[in-house]
């Protein structure tokens, strides 16, 4: 029975709802096969035989969920972001994407890239790749190897994209069904996404294999939606039939048919917000790359306001830091500019709802994740904070809100998924 339970003493933060923190003095997480049971301030008598891992005066956080990254951008964080997101795709993204053929590089990278999301506390993440079915392959496997949550898609593209990441569309669609049968039931937390790009790369034709796919399979799907004014124009000439942009995908069932992701929505008209709220379609929201690809402002309240389902992305390589602390800072900054911005019609979001985006928000598009209710799976972070300053006089709520603004990875000192202790990768 001892194998079973884990026990936490620490002083344990996380939010059930956006509104507040809910936190725990010096208290006690009990953990049974890998899932929260309940928290304590006492132990009951029966527990008391099970060791307890003591992190006292440490936090005990729900582990960061990003639900928003490009694998073979890693290399490019922090290059050609002087452009906007159109011509930064022709001239540094397309072509680190076309060297994914080459499964050493592809290697190399993805090894730092898990790395990098360990090093952060990022313990989920939807990821795309390039077009390339074994680079693809590889990625799975290495997640599946480091212990870290995904879900991960190839992407698709048919049309608009150099010669060297262009696909036909039959190899696409067939490429992404094999995928889909090789690593629908490997792992339990390592799973398939289906990745079009985004309408302007993708045919009529490849979206309708696609949401065949996703329906055929219960798969989920991931793309992007409404980033840059001239990406949405140009969805207009290329799709004059369709009434809005988001209803390109929903034709194909690529939206909310089964769970689904959409990158950025920063100018989605109320009805493609309604329509994300009914088909209960996330939005992934990328502010660091929103600000840098000179995007805009998602005005994130709206879509909160309307149920629509909110998660946070650090979109690499668009964004250009891997930390969803750090895009927890830029969601909220972000907000405050559209406040000011919308004569004060959008609030401004809180630190606690930042925080939840960034856990809950998207971790609910992996199930039970990014919160420590009963019945949540323990994906965690051990946080000492004792080099931010003093911590006697604060409150619990104080201190997470000071780690949020100025703590970075060297203060997580552990990281859990489902109960396991997850080491740092050997590579
Ligand atoms: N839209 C289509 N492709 C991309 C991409 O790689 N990054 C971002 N930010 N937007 C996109
Ligand atoms: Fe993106």
């Amino acid at each position: 029975m001892n194998n079973k339970f884990k026990i936490f003493k620490s002083n344990i933060i996380f939010t059930p709802t956006m509104e507040t923190f809910k936190v725990y003095k010096n208290s006690y997480i009990v953990v049974e096969d890998g899932k929260v049971k309940g928290i304590y301030e006492e132990l009951d008598k029966n527990l008391k035989r099970i060791p307890v891992f003591d992190y006292t005066d440490k936090l005990i956080i729900p582990s960061f969920v990003d639900l928003h990254f490009h694998a073979p951008q890693f290399p490019n964080r922090g290059l050609g972001l002087d452009s906007e997101l159109i011509p930064w795709l022709e001239k540094y993204t397309f072509p680190e994407e076309g060297k994914y053929s080459d499964i050493k590089y592809a290697k190399k990278v993805y090894k730092n890239l898990i790395h990098e999301l360990w090093k952060v506390g990022t313990t989920r993440v939807g990821l795309f790749n390039s077009i390339h079915k074994e680079s693809t392959e590889l990625l799975f496997d290495l997640f599946i190897e480091s212990g870290l949550g995904a879900y991960i898609g190839k992407v698709n593209m048919n049309r608009n994209t150099p010669n060297y990441i262009l696909e036909d569309t039959k190899t696409s669609i067939r490429e992404t069904e094999e995928i889909i049968l090789k690593y629908k039931d490997k792992s339990d937390i390592v799973k398939p996404i289906i990745t079009p790009r985004f309408v302007p790369t993708c045919t009529s034709e490849l979206l309708k294999g696609l949401g065949n796919l996703a329906i055929k399979y219960n798969i989920p799907v991931q793309s992007h939606l409404s980033e840059n004014t001239n990406e949405i124009e140009w969805v207009k000439k290329l799709e004059p039939e369709f009434k809005d942009y988001a209803s390109v995908y929903n034709e194909f069932n690529l939206f909310g048919q089964t769970r689904t992701i959409m990158a950025h929505c920063i100018y989605n008209t109320d009805e493609e917000i309604e329509l994300m709220a009914k088909n209960k379609v996330y939005a992934a929201h990328c502010p660091s790359s929103n600000y840098n690809l000179s995007s805009g402002i998602m005005p994130v309240r709206k879509f909160l306001n309307a149920n629509v389902p909110v998660g946070l992305g650090t979109d690499i390589s668009g964004g250009h830091e891997t930390s969803i602390q750090k895009v927890m800072v830029s969601a909220i900054q972000a907000s405050k500019i559209k406040w000011l911005e919308t004569n004060k019609k959008y609030n401004p979001i809180t630190t606690s709802e930042a925080f939840y985006l960034g856990t809950k928000g998207g971790g609910s598009f992996f199930g039970k994740v990014g919160s420590f209710e009963n019945g949540y799976d323990f994906d965690a972070l051990v946080i000492d904070d004792s080099n931010l300053g003093y911590a006697e006089n604060l409150t619990l709520e104080e201190r997470i809100q000071r780690f949020i603004y100025i703590g970075d990875d060297r203060n997580i000192i552990e990281r859990y998924v489902q109960g396991r202790k997850i080491e740092e990768p050997k590579f």
